[in-house]
């Protein structure tokens, strides 16, 4: 029977896992709160007062707090829409070793993940949108630009890690997904090494890539850049990358390119450098995610030592590439080291 044949078989076997589906495809909340609050404390001014004028006192004007509001409503019945554009499932095969995302074969029908990014992206700088839905566009991007780090959020397999069962501190937890990216691991990160805190963690990522570990690295995060497969759909990128004077100026051109050109709901295809950090999150899933034994406790040992690296990597990344990204939509230039 194919891997495929499995999933199909679990999600017959019972609701609670066809329901989990649902739920818990998510960086958890600590997460999505850390690179909402990393990304906070880069914004260049007039991002800064987007932000805060956007989300307001009931999110206490950052990006940290807001960062959640997409999982609390995708379950509800005016927001299920909303459920499939979290993630993409890349039809990969992370088992044998072999990852990748292709936006033709994972995201055909228009409604995943790096087509909701390209659609908020220009929503948030919409003029013809009212209040309401310029806050929810923020969200939305606050929200999947952290999910597209995660690299469960870029996998097919066992719907991305929600019907493979994972032990997280003795605790057999219902599945891979939140024992390992989501909550399991992340809390006890955060409860061992950052004093408990998301705004805590925050603060110690974004020391690292300001003077740290990743000082040297966190350009590169933002170049967009990889030698992954060619992009289809997008003329401009090659003659654009040779133009590229800058890190951030592949970033920037598609951006301002975006702002200036409304797409039409039915023409929204994804952008160049939400693809690249797909394909960047998808190889995790070869080298670290999945490379388990049965049984064996993930939120202790190897397993979790290999995972915190890629978990303080991931949020910090995201965060950072949250900033520029809003930085070029509203000051012009990614602004940041
Ligand atoms: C709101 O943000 C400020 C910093 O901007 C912080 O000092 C304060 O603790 C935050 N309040 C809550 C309730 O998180
Ligand atoms: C784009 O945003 C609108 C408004 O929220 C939504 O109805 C539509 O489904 C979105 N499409 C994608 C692909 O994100
Ligand atoms: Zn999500």
């Amino acid at each position: 029977m194919t891997l495929r044949g499995f999933r199909l078989m679990d999600l017959l076997i019972g609701f609670v896992i066809l329901s989990s589906v649902l739920y818990v495809r998510a960086w958890g909340n600590l997460g999505h709160q850390t690179i909402g609050f990393v990304a906070q404390s880069f914004l260049a001014p007039k991002a800064l007062e987007f932000v805060q004028t956007t989300l307001g006192a009931q999110y206490n004007f950052s990006l940290g707090p807001a960062a959640t509001w997409a999982d609390e409503v995708k379950s509800e019945p005016a927001f299920k829409w909303s459920a499939d554009l979290h993630f993409v499932d890349a039809e990969d095969s992370p088992l044998t070793g072999s990852c990748s995302v292709n936006e033709q074969r994972d995201c055909g029908n228009g409604q995943c993940i790096l087509t909701a990014i390209a659609n908020y992206t220009a929503r948030v700088v919409d003029p013809t949108l009212d209040a309401e839905q310029i806050q929810e566009a923020l969200k939305f991007v606050d929200h999947f630009l952290g999910d597209i780090g995660q690299p469960l959020h870029v996998e097919a397999l066992e719907a991305g890690g929600n019907d493979i069962p994972a032990v997280c501190s003795g605790e057999s937890s219902r599945n891979l997904h939140a024992a390992s990216q989501d909550t399991g691991m992340v809390t006890k990160h955060i409860d061992q090494s950052h004093g408990g805190t998301t705004e805590q963690y925050a603060t110690d990522l974004v020391q690292e890539i300001q003077a740290g570990s990743f000082e040297s690295v966190a350009a590169s995060w933002i170049s967009c850049s990889s030698p992954t497969e060619p992009l289809s759909r997008r003329s401009s990128t090659a003659e654009e990358i040779s133009e590229k004077t800058h890190p951030g100026a592949q970033l920037e051109s598609e951006l301002k390119r975006l702002i200036h050109a409304r797409q039409s709901d039915d023409a929204i295809t994804p952008l160049a450098c939400p693809l690249v950090w797909a394909a960047e999150s998808n190889a995790f899933d070869c080298s670290v995610v999945f490379n388990f034994q049965s049984g064996e406790d993930l939120c202790s040992g190897t397993y979790f030592e290999n995972a915190v690296p890629v978990i303080d990597l991931q949020l910090a990344k995201q965060g950072f590439r949250l900033a520029a990204w809003l930085n070029v939509l509203f000051d012009g230039a990614t602004n940041l080291p």
